[in-house]
């Protein structure tokens, strides 16, 4: 039930606008109000359903705004990399319901197979706009909510690459390591607010992601043999990877526990690579990447370079 009361005050230290009064719809029930990004396919679509289903009452967004089918949340428009997209969805819900119990912070996307020089720096930032910077966008918008409820959960869809390296995928690693640390270090900040910070790492999920990379802008001949061998390798996995609603399980298990764990891996992959990453030596776990991703076989195709003694 949404009923109209009239505050002061409301937005004051967000917008020092004084003690004007200022209409605000209320939740009045108990039902908790999640707001998921990026739920228009994959991850962020089934958890939206997922967390639906379990009682909460869904906002997931899209830049694309609300489309077409029956899905059981409400979709809001929302472009991350965008200041004046995320105040007008964040404000669209505290509108409505007054409050934000769940952010998940999901949307996100990869750059195809290549080795690292074959972005540029445009590229470079625009990946760190979206996975990065636009979690951190929506985490501050949110965060001032949470904090005048004195409760409320951030559950950021981080990935086993965030605490593994993936060679010709070094700048997606390098926003999902990025998430990681944010995310560890904001949890030590709110937890005595009455907010909770955890981070889901899935492996390879079946969703659309693979079909929504960004191409390299800046292709070399030198790493060609080395690109069609890792995406012939990702795609190999990608047939076999758990389907999404593993990763929606695991978000809604962190969202309702008492007492969250900073990290979830998500599904039967992502378990065994962190067993790996934390109990195995360096160097298996380095020659097991190599070996996986046939690294050094192309190496050894391409002709000897001429060795500079210096
Ligand atoms: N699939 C995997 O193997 C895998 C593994 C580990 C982690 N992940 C992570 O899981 C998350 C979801 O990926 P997915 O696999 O579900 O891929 P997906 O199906 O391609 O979904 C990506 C979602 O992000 C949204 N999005 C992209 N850019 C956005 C922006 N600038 N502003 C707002 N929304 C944006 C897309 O919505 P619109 O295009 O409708 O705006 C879409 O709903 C990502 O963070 C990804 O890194 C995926």
């Amino acid at each position: 039930m949404t009923i109209i009361i009239y505050i002061n005050d409301y937005d004051r230290d967000q917008n020092n606008s004084g003690h004007r009064q200022k209409e605000k719809l209320v939740n009045t029930t108990n039902t908790r109000i999640a707001l998921v990004t990026g739920a228009s396919s994959g991850i962020g679509e089934a958890t939206a359903e997922r967390l639906a289903k379990a009682g909460y009452k869904v906002y997931g967004t899209s830049r694309r705004g609300a489309q077409a089918g029956r899905r059981p949340f409400e979709m809001l428009a929302l472009d991350v990399t965008s200041d004046e997209s995320v105040e007008a969805a964040v404000s669209e819900v505290m509108r409505h319901d007054g409050r934000i119990d769940l952010l998940v912070n999901n949307a996100g996307f990869g750059v195809a197979p290549a080795g690292a020089e074959e972005s540029s720096m445009d590229q470079a930032r625009s990946i760190f706009e979206t996975n990065f910077f636009g979690l951190i966008r929506m985490t501050r918008a949110v965060v001032p909510h949470m904090r005048r409820q004195g409760n409320g959960r951030i559950i950021n869809i981080g990935s086993v690459l965030g605490f593994l390296p993936m060679p010709y995928g070094a700048l997606y690693a390098a926003t999902k390591h990025a998430v990681g640390g944010y995310s560890e270090s904001l949890d030590h900040e709110l937890r005595t607010r009455g907010i909770r910070v955890s981070v889901i790492e899935p492996a390879y999920t079946k969703t659309p992601f693979d079909a929504n990379f960004m191409e390299p802008d800046a292709k070399l001949d030198e790493y060609r043999e080395a690109r069609a061998g890792v995406t012939k390798r990702v795609n190999e996995v990608m047939t076999t990877a758990e389907s999404p609603g593993v990763v929606a399980e695991t978000v809604l298990k962190a969202a309702s526990a008492a007492h969250p764990k900073a990290r979830y891996a998500a599904g039967k992959l992502a378990n065994r690579l962190r067993l790996l990453r934390r109990f195995a030596p360096a160097g298996l776990v380095d020659a097991g990447i190599r070996k996986d991703l046939r690294l050094d076989a192309v190496a050894a195709s391409q002709p000897p370079r001429t060795a500079r003694a210096f």
